[in-house]
Order: C-alpha cells, then sequence, then structure tokens
C-alpha cells in the first residue's frame, strides 16, 4: 500500500460556506487536518442557492455529466473553490440545489441528498481520481455504502473503494419510505428487515441504517457515545443494528482547530490571555458584562452558555431551576443560542424580570460565542445527550470552567474536579435538576478558592484539544477499512442484507 490514499470526504455541510452544526465544524478541520498529514482527502458538498459562485470565485471543474437518478438520468456540473490547502467541489444541480436558500427541510430533501452521494460517486469518475476509501458522514451520504455493495459492485473504478461511514446524531436519520428507494435504483434489494428492531423501522427506510450495515468501519464521535448507541435507552431503534456490527464501530473524539480558537489571538476579544498569565480575562469578563447590560461586578461568577435552545440540549432541566439558581446564587448568566419557541419565551421573560442578572442572545452569534467563552468563569453545557459535543472544548480553551451532564462527548472530555483530582470541571448524573443544581453549587464553591480555581482552569486551557489526534486516527480506519475490504473478509451483515448479490426482499 502506497503511504498517501486519495480520500473523498463527503458532508452536507462545511464551514464556510455551509453550516447549520457542529457538523460544518468537524467537517471544516478535519480534512484539512488528514490532508497536512499526507493523503490526498478531497471534499465535495452541494452548491446550495446560498453559496454564490462569482462571489466566492468557483471555477467549473466538470462542466455536464450524466447521473443515474430514479429511471433515468440527471445532469450535474461540478465547481471547485479557489482553496489552495484542501480541494472543494460543489454539485450544481439547478432544481434541487440551484436557486433554493437554506440547506434542509424542504420536502424533496430525500431526492436532494440522494442525488448528491450519487453525483460525488460519478464526479470523481469523471475527474479519474479513485478514491482509496470514502468517508461518509450523517444520512445525507449513508447510501453510498449500500450502493457500492450493490449498484457499483461489479464497477472497476470503485471495486477498491472503502467507506467510513460517521454518525454525529443518531437523532437524524434520515427516515424515509419506499420511494427513496427507487429514487437510488435500489428497489429491487427491498427493505431490510432486521429480526430485532422496531418493527415501525423494518417498513421505512432509515439511511443512516443503511449506512451502518453497509459501510467497512463505522464511527462515531466519542468513545462513550459508541457505547451508548448499542443500548436501547440512546440507540433510536437501531442499537440491534448497531451491537451487530461492534467491531467495526469506533469512537474518535472531536476536536477543534485550535489556532482558529485561540484566546491568545483572537482578534474579537477586548484583550487576549493565555494560560500562562489569566489576568487580561478579567478584562473579557468586565466586557462581556458591559455588553450584555450585566452588573460591572468582577467577584460575580459569570456562566455562560451558547447552544441550540433545545430539549436534547438540557433546557428543560435547566429551564426548570433558573429562577432558583438567581434567587438563590450568587451568579450572573449569559445565554446565546435560537431555538424551541418555548424556551425562548422562558428565557425572554427571565430577562425582563432580572435584566442585570441573566441576558438573554437569541440568535447565534460567532463573536459573541468567542466572547462568551472569553467573559465567563463557568461554561453549562446539560445536554441530556451529547454525542460528541465541540462547544465545551472551546469553553476550556478560553478558560470557562465546563460543568456538564456526564454523556457522551461531555464524559469524555470534561474530567470532574475530584480531590485530589484537580480535574478540568465538573460534571454531574443523573439527567435531572437537582444533580445540575448540585453541580452549579460545587462549582461556585471552588470558585471562591481562587487557587483551586486557577489550577483548575490551568488544566482545562493546556490539554490538546486539537482535531489532529482524530486525524490521526482517521488515517488508520482508512487503511484498516481498506484492508477489510481488499481481503474480501466476510462482511458481517444482517440476515437478509443483500451483500453478494443476494437479495432477501420484502418491500
Ligand atoms: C453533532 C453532535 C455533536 C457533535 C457534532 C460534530 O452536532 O450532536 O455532539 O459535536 O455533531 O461531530
Amino acid at each position: 500500500m502506497s503511504d498517501s490514499l486519495n480520500i473523498l470526504y463527503l458532508s452536507a455541510e462545511i464551514l464556510p460556506y455551509a453550516a447549520t452544526g457542529g457538523l460544518a465544524q468537524v467537517a471544516a478541520a478535519l480534512p484539512r487536518a488528514i490532508r497536512k498529514l499526507g493523503d490526498d482527502i478531497r471534499v465535495i458538498l452541494p452548491r446550495y442557492g446560498l453559496i454564490n459562485p462569482e462571489k466566492l470565485g468557483l471555477k467549473q471543474a466538470l462542466e455536464r455529466f450524466p447521473v443515474p437518478f430514479e429511471n433515468g438520468v440527471e445532469w450535474a456540473s461540478l465547481w471547485q473553490a479557489p482553496d489552495e490547502e484542501l480541494p472543494i467541489y460543489f454539485i450544481e444541480h439547478q432544481r434541487f440545489f440551484g436557486s433554493r436558500q437554506g440547506i434542509y427541510s424542504f420536502p424533496d430533501d430525500d431526492e436532494r441528498f440522494v442525488f448528491y452521494s450519487r453525483a460525488s460517486l460519478e464526479a470523481v469518475r469523471h475527474l479519474d481520481w479513485r478514491p482509496d476509501a470514502i468517508h461518509c458522514n450523517e444520512w445525507q451520504t449513508a447510501l453510498i455504502p449500500n450502493w457500492l455493495r450493490t449498484t457499483y459492485k461489479d464497477d472497476p473504478f470503485f471495486a477498491e473503494t472503502a467507506v467510513v461511514y460517521t454518525i454525529h446524531n443518531l437523532g437524524y436519520q434520515g427516515i424515509f419510505g419506499y420511494r427513496v428507494l427507487q429514487i437510488a435504483g435500489i428497489e429491487q434489494h427491498g427493505f431490510i428487515a432486521h429480526p430485532d428492531i422496531a418493527p415501525s423501522l423494518n417498513q421505512v427506510v432509515s439511511m443512516m441504517g443503511r449506512g451502518i450495515i453497509f459501510a467497512d468501519i463505522i464511527t462515531t464521535v466519542s468513545p462513550s457515545y459508541a457505547q451508548e448507541i448499542q443500548t436501547p435507552e440512546f440507540g433510536e431503534g437501531l442499537d440491534p443494528v448497531l451491537r451487530d456490527r461492534s467491531e467495526r464501530l469506533f469512537g474518535i473524539l472531536n476536536g477543534i482547530d485550535v489556532d482558529a480558537w485561540n484566546p491568545a489571538a483572537d482578534p474579537v476579544l477586548p484583550s487576549r490571555f493565555s494560560s500562562d498569565d489569566l489576568r487580561d480575562k478579567q478584562t473579557c469578563k468586565l466586557d462581556l458584562q458591559k455588553q450584555m447590560g450585566l452588573d460591572a461586578a468582577s467577584d460575580t461568577a459569570v456562566i455562560g452558555l451558547t447552544s441550540r435552545i433545545t430539549d436534547q440540549k438540557g433546557f428543560d432541566i435547566l429551564t426548570a431551576i433558573l429562577e432558583p439558581i438567581l434567587r438563590l446564587l450568587p451568579v450572573q448568566i449569559v445565554i446565546m443560542g435560537a431555538g424551541d419557541p418555548r424556551y425562548h419565551h422562558i428565557l425572554s421573560d427571565l430577562q425582563q424580570r432580572h435584566p442585570r442578572r441573566l441576558a438573554y442572545h437569541p440568535t447565534y452569534d460567532e463573536a459573541l460565542a468567542r466572547r462568551i467563552y472569553a467573559g465567563s468563569d463557568i461554561f453549562l453545557m446539560p445536554s441530556r445527550h451529547e454525542p460528541g459535543g465541540l462547544d465545551q472544548l472551546k469553553a476550556m480553551r478560553y478558560g470557562a470552567v465546563p460543568v456538564v451532564h456526564a454523556t457522551g462527548g461531555l464524559k469524555d472530555t470534561v474530567i470532574d474536579h475530584q480531590p485530589p483530582i484537580i480535574g478540568v470541571g465538573f460534571t454531574f448524573a443523573p439527567y435531572d435538576c437537582m444533580a445540575l443544581y448540585a453541580a452549579v453549587v460545587r462549582a461556585l464553591e471552588i470558585y471562591r478558592h481562587p487557587d483551586i480555581w486557577q489550577a483548575i482552569q490551568h488544566q482545562a486551557m493546556t490539554r490538546d484539544y486539537s482535531v489532529d489526534a482524530a486525524a490521526r486516527s482517521y488515517r488508520l480506519l482508512y487503511r484498516q477499512a481498506r484492508s477489510l475490504k481488499l481481503t474480501g473478509r466476510p462482511h458481517p451483515t444482517l440476515p437478509g442484507a443483500p451483500e453478494s448479490g443476494t437479495t432477501s426482499d420484502q418491500p
């Protein structure tokens, strides 16, 4: 095997072009880190309406190529970004992406992402660039491993192409009806039935389920989440399938771009600081208090929170105790993010009643997020479940001590302060109001001991969060996936999964 592999990286979101959440951040940072280590990794995403080719200086890479779709053919073209570090391509299709604003939530999302996936395979063929492995992410690209074992099984171009499939959040599986199989041209294989799975999932297409069944290797974004999703509590109905494939399932911790998130060089901050000298973090705190209309009190602990305002992120238990926290504890709270209108109302109301104690900014704003990490003493992340989580990493890097629910990637990255262990933050379990409240109280008590607090801050800030460790793991897994594919070792599939041309179909 040569040292450098060709890796095709597919994600429906990649910063700075299209983003709704953590996926876009990982999809921007990880391929760059992998490329630096020597693989020829290239990424493709749809050319959504919000991506303006002229403004971004995109160049045409392929003029017009056919993409098999439903019973016929659709035509696509390919753009390339003027990025010197990493080849980034965009699939152009007027009807599916062209003039639409927004990324998801269209009634034809199944068609749009099946098309994007299929067009990506056909694009690399037309570029005559043969991937050794394809790294697929989330449900939008999950049919690719399925195709490679059916439609493309005897296609010499992809004969040696392995697939690594990454789950970022099992809560979004891409569940569609039978028609998606027709669009994708795999209806002759029918639904895939699994004896232990919820009957409701056997009569639909879970795109993510297919990614899990057919990929050579499956990953998710933290070791704990990799374990959790094999249980009924977290498995979203797919835990039997994940247990079947557990030998091929790996939890690789996410990382962040530590140059882009660096309090010592962040131009957005009123003053910069590092773990060696935290005095200027105090300036950031006063500035945040001022900006958000809070009392300028350097001794009062500021609790920050940047998040989607949803149940998954813990707003059910949090909003239930905000009032008692404000009444009983000497803190200020800054919350930023959009989401569920129910929580929006509760937070707006609390802000009105406690304007100098609680500030709520109802939209995501990256510059403000940076000021919140820098200006907060404590960063709260009470997510009910959290596959990986990136915000706690950024908060730690900016010296905000995290208080988190011990779940998924939060559990794997936040070591609890349990003397004599200094730790990097505070964790709580079980997931309930009392445990969350107790963790906040515990953090506030330690906050009154500056020597211990600074030791925690120092450890939090100096840990290695960079995406480089993940990049090294993925390079190994690409090679592992490839050798599994090439040695033709039997692919442990489900009873009834169409593997080697055999079908067991019950549409
Ligand atoms: C999803 C997960 C989040 C993870 C991110 C990037 O948004 O919910 O936990 O950090 O993907 O992998």
